[in-house]
């Protein structure tokens, strides 16, 4: 089945000569929760805000494939692209205040997505506001619609974003980090949210989590990152069963096991730290945290099939 998301070779450069991308290809399909996992600074986010793009300014991209369905990314005006971001496509940001104004009640800023690109007029904008709040768990939705952002906890402002994001149907929803300020109640409430939508809309979700139990629950694929690059993808299955990728197998490492793990161990316990994104380097940016590392790991590594559809860079897989 054709991809809902495409995106192959994907680069974006920053002025000050920052490669937060290099070369990173994913796909999301429909009905489908593709995690994008990482540690902070790896290029999560910046992945998805070129995808959507909605890159700062002065910033660079460039991509192989960037497909929508069958709208190439690459060629669209930023016209067009406004066209299909809110409605068809829709994202949560990480910081909630990116995406609320805080000089509109919430109503206004919900309802003006759903006029804008429905048509609609705003009686029925409220009401489908109203409904989706109540969907993602808040009370009284009526009373918060007539409210200013800066009136709602963190929690409930991260909700509304997630509301507002569902306003138009969209088909594809790219989440950045969609759930980490909230508690775990309504965290899992969110998540339960998420999946019903899947199954009921046949949603595509590319997921952005650091939280691997997010990803363990949530993932049908998922895709690795380190420094700039995807270094493992695959099934859920495969990444969880059978990891290749040293930086794979130390993320999974750090999961707590009731039981196992000493409470008193710190999380994310992979010696060393990710190294500062530059200019383009070779090798396997891994390479100094890495307990198998070679010679062979300062060349070049070309991505290596490890299974239909589980890929690694590493050189411990036969190329
Ligand atoms: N506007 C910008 N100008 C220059 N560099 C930037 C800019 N935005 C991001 N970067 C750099 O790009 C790299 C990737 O950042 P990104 O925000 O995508 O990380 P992330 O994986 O989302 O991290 P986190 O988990 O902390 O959200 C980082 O090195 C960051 O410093
Ligand atoms: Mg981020």
């Amino acid at each position: 089945m054709k991809p809902v998301l495409e995106i192959e070779n994907l680069r974006v450069g920053f002025p000050d000569g920052t490669a937060a991308v290099r070369g990173v290809s994913l796909r999301v399909g429909r009905g489908e929760t593709h995690c994008l996992v990482g540690e902070s600074g790896c290029g999560k986010s910046v992945t998805a805000l070129a995808a959507m793009n909605l890159l700062p300014r002065g910033a660079t991209r460039s991509a192989d494939v960037m497909r929508f369905h069958d709208e190439d990314l690459t060629r669209l005006s930023e016209r067009q692209t406004s066209r299909l971001r809110g409605a068809r496509m829709a994202m949560i940001f990480q910081e909630p205040m990116t995406s609320l104004n805080p000089a509109y009640t919430i109503g206004s800023q919900m309802t003006e997505v759903f006029q804008r690109h429905r048509h609609a007029t705003r009686a029925q904008g409220m009401d489908r506001a109203a409904e989706l709040l109540e969907r993602v768990g808040i009370t009284a939705p009526g009373m918060r619609l007539a409210q200013y952002p800066h009136q709602l906890s963190g929690g409930l402002r991260q909700r509304t974003m997630i509301a507002m994001a569902l306003m138009c149907d969209p088909e594809l929803l790219i989440a950045d980090e969609p759930t980490t300020a909230l508690d775990v109640t309504v965290q899992a409430q969110i998540l339960r949210l998420l999946q019903t939508l899947q199954r009921e809309l046949g949603l595509a979700v590319l997921l952005i989590t650091h939280d691997l139990g997010i990803v363990a629950r949530m993932a049908q694929r998922v895709s690795v990152m380190y420094a700039g690059q995807v270094v493992e993808s695959g099934s859920a299955a495969d990444l969880f069963g059978a990891p290749t990728h040293p930086y794979t197998r130390g993320l999974l490492a750090c999961i707590p096991i009731p039981g196992k793990t000493p409470r008193d161990q710190p999380l994310g316990s992979i010696p060393g730290s990710v190294p500062k994104t530059g200019a383009e380097f070779a090798g396997c940016a891994f390479r100094d945290r890495c307990t198998y590392a070679t010679a062979d790991c300062a060349g070049t590594i070309p991505h290596r099939t490890v299974a239909t559809d589980h890929r690694t860079l590493c050189t411990m897989v036969p190329a």
